[in-house]
């Protein structure tokens, strides 16, 4: 039987790969799974429980007992949220209990999209579609700082860059980092586009790759 349409769509943080990917599951009818909300969960829960981020064994706890039904919460969407993922994100013991759940998803037979950064190297190799966003530091902090600032956060566009780079380091600067392009991924610089022009750019390259898959 042919394997599900997987749209995988990875990326730093800000890079807009969470609109797109949420415009893509619209278009084409599919569930979507944000992957960066089971880190943030992972964090904010072990952080209420009084958990030290460095404590692996209590985060890959928290990993497990994570249901879909817990992700609601949107304390998980802060700034704080974020940085606390990419604390817990660095442990091997955490990204494998997390990794069940997110191929599940990937497993449905009416596909799906999921973002993150390790969905078209890790959790979904197979995807017929995978697309790696980017864009500069300066124009993710940018925007992150925009969607901060309408959620009622208030913070610095200065303190939002200094996130960004320290987050890339340590999602990237391990020879083990999940933050990487698979090599079929097909890489889309947003940083002059505007969103409208991301997603219209993503389409296009989802479609090629449905043309195929079709045919496969
Ligand atoms: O994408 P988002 O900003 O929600 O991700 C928060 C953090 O969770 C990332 O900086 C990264 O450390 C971690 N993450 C990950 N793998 C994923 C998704 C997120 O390591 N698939």
């Amino acid at each position: 039987m042919k394997a599900p349409f997987i749209i995988a769509v990875d990326g730093p943080a800000a890079s807009g790969k969470g609109t797109i990917a949420s415009r893509l599951a619209a278009a084409y009818d599919v569930p979507m799974l944000d992957s960066g909300l089971l880190y943030r969960a992972v964090g904010v829960l072990l952080g209420r429980h009084g958990g030290d981020f460095d404590d692996v064994a209590a985060a890959t706890q928290v990993a497990r007992d994570l249901t879909p039904e817990m992700l609601t919460d949107p304390a998980f969407r802060t700034r704080e949220a974020g940085e606390a993922a990419s604390r817990v994100a660095v442990h091997s013991p955490v990204r494998l209990a997390l990794r069940d759940m997110q191929q599940a998803f990937a497993q449905r037979p009416e596909g799906a999209v999921i973002d993150g950064r390790d969905i078209g190297t890790v959790i979904a190799p197979a995807a017929p579609a995978k697309l790696y966003v980017t864009a500069t530091p300066e124009v993710r902090a940018e925007r992150r700082w925009k969607q901060l600032q309408a959620q009622g956060e208030s913070v610095s566009y200065d303190d939002i860059l200094d996130d960004i780079r320290k987050r890339d380091a340590r999602d990237g600067g391990r020879a083990d980092s999940p933050m990487r392009p698979a090599d079929d991924a097909v890489l889309l610089d947003t940083t002059e586009m505007t969103i409208d022009q991301a997603t219209d750019a993503a389409r296009r390259i989802v479609e090629a790759a449905r043309a195929r898959w079709e045919l496969s």
